[in-house]
């Protein structure tokens, strides 16, 4: 057995787990695979995010729209801004553009009225004119607007979905004001 003294000069020491290491293969291996977890992970460490989050877009400035004006905010324009109605509101849900943008599961919303197909869980279940869900019965109803009050939560409140013929609201001078939405959420 070595003797370790006090004396024993560190190198020497050194040199003996070296040797130690050297003359078994397990060991050998292992030193080589600890050496490459290292360096992937200070590899990872110093490097920049491959993929940069989307810079944010300007809030949009809340106005009322038709079918067919909401329509374009699929993702597919320039901006990629999408919005999406529910309960007879329209919510940006840019931030969510995973699910409603192009390619994302719930794409079939993007820039539609998404209350029918959230009441029924069929996700393309949007026709193309206005709906005004007449025919849902009180629990696909009340499925709405638990949705609803979820979107609410993350999502900005832009406008109103407007019926055929309705008038947009003029939302220049109340900003700050919540858009009228006729339904109520919990939070209200
Ligand atoms: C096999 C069926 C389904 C699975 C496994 C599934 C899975 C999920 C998951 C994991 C999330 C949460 C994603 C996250 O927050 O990161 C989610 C969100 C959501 N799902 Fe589904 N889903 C299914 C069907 C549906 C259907 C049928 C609808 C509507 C018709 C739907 C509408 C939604 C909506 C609106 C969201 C919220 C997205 C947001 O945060 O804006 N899902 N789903």
């Amino acid at each position: 057995m070595a003797e370790s003294t006090k004396s024993e000069p560190e190198s020497g020491l050194l040199t003996n787990i070296f040797l130690e290491i050297v003359q078994s293969p397990i060991n050998i291996a292992l030193v080589l695979l600890i050496s490459f977890l290292l360096y992937k992970i200070f590899r990872r460490q110093n490097e920049t995010p491959v993929r940069q989050a989307a810079p944010e877009l300007p809030k949009l400035k809340k106005r009322d729209f038709t079918v067919e004006e909401l329509r374009k905010y699929d993702g597919t324009q320039g901006d990629g801004r999408v919005l999406v109605a529910v309960n007879g509101n329209v919510y940006d849900v840019t931030k969510g553009k995973r699910f409603y943008g192009p390619g994302g599961p719930y794409a079939a919303f993007g820039g539609r009225d998404a209350s029918r197909g959230l009441a029924t869980f069929q996700v393309s279940a949007a026709g193309e004119g206005y709906d005004d869900l007449s025919d849902l019965s009180t629990m696909e109803m009340d499925s709405v607007k638990e949705w609803e009050s979820q979107f609410k939560e993350k999502y900005d409140l832009v406008g109103r979905l407007l019926k055929p013929g309705e008038q947009p609201n003029n939302y220049s001078d109340e900003e700050d004001e919540p858009v009228t939405t006729g339904e109520k959420s919990k939070d209200d």
